[in-house]
């Protein structure tokens, strides 16, 4: 498929990129707010496209049939910002794919996402997962093929290929690597049986594609 990566700059994303151009199954088009990103884009095998979720985006939909969203305002910015990307941003995306008639929308969300409440007494927590909420019930309603990952917190370690992964809203404790994240998002572009789903998901036990299949 021709896939649009967005927040192809991310620590996900960039890695999302590598994956999708090494499959060889795959265009790639990564999505990046500076000029300056480009030539990192192209080294990894991707044809690189400027815009920001903030501005107007839609031309970055021409010529993809897929969608990766992968971004995020990330922790060092205000709610405002929250709002702006993680939830309007990802709101927009999904009405252009709707749109341009894509085949298959991939959403990096959050575990917790299906229940803001889970945050506690962290309003900032609480905004987060609301957001994400906000935008995974906009794709769930859009009419688009999707698929919802949503992951426990993530890190920098390196990939065990290995996951515990259901449709079960759990909640688990648990991590989960970037890299392993990635792989996940770049198996459910093709993987027919995560249609109309959501996971969830944490380093585990069970092999990626084995434990996809599994759902
Ligand atoms: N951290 C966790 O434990 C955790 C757990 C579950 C889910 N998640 C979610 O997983 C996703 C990826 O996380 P990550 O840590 O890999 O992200 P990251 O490294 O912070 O990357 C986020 C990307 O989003 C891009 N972005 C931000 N604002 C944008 C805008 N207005 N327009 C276009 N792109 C924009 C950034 O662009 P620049 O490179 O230009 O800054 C960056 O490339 C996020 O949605 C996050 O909420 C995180």
């Amino acid at each position: 498929m021709h896939v649009l990566v967005i927040g192809a700059n991310g620590t996900t994303g960039r890695i999302t990129v590598k994956k999708l151009a090494e499959s060889e199954q795959h265009l790639v088009k990564a999505m990046i707010r500076k000029s300056e990103q480009a030539g990192d884009m192209e080294d990894l095998g991707a044809r690189p496209i400027i815009a920001d979720l903030e501005q107007a985006f839609k031309y970055a939909f021409e010529d993809v049939n897929a969608v990766i969203f992968a971004a995020g305002s990330g922790p060092d910015t205000g709610t405002d910002k929250t709002t702006a990307v993680d939830r309007d941003g990802a709101i927009k995306a999904i009405d252009f794919a709707k749109e341009k008639g894509i085949e298959r929308f991939i959403m990096l969300s959050s575990m917790g996402a299906d229940d803001p409440s889970i945050a506690g007494d962290s309003d900032t927590f609480h905004h987060y997962l609301q957001a994400k909420h906000d935008a995974d019930v906009h794709l769930k309603q859009s009419g688009l093929n999707y698929t919802i990952v949503r992951p426990g917190a993530l890190t920098d370690d390196e990939a065990t290929g290995k996951i515990d992964v259901s449709e079960e809203m759990k909640h688990r404790e648990g991590e989960i690597t970037r890299e392993d994240v990635a792989a996940v998002l770049v198996e459910s572009i093709l993987c027919t049986n995560l249609h109309h789903k959501t996971i969830e998901m944490v380093n585990g036990d069970h092999p990626i594609k084995d434990a996809l299949k599994e759902i």
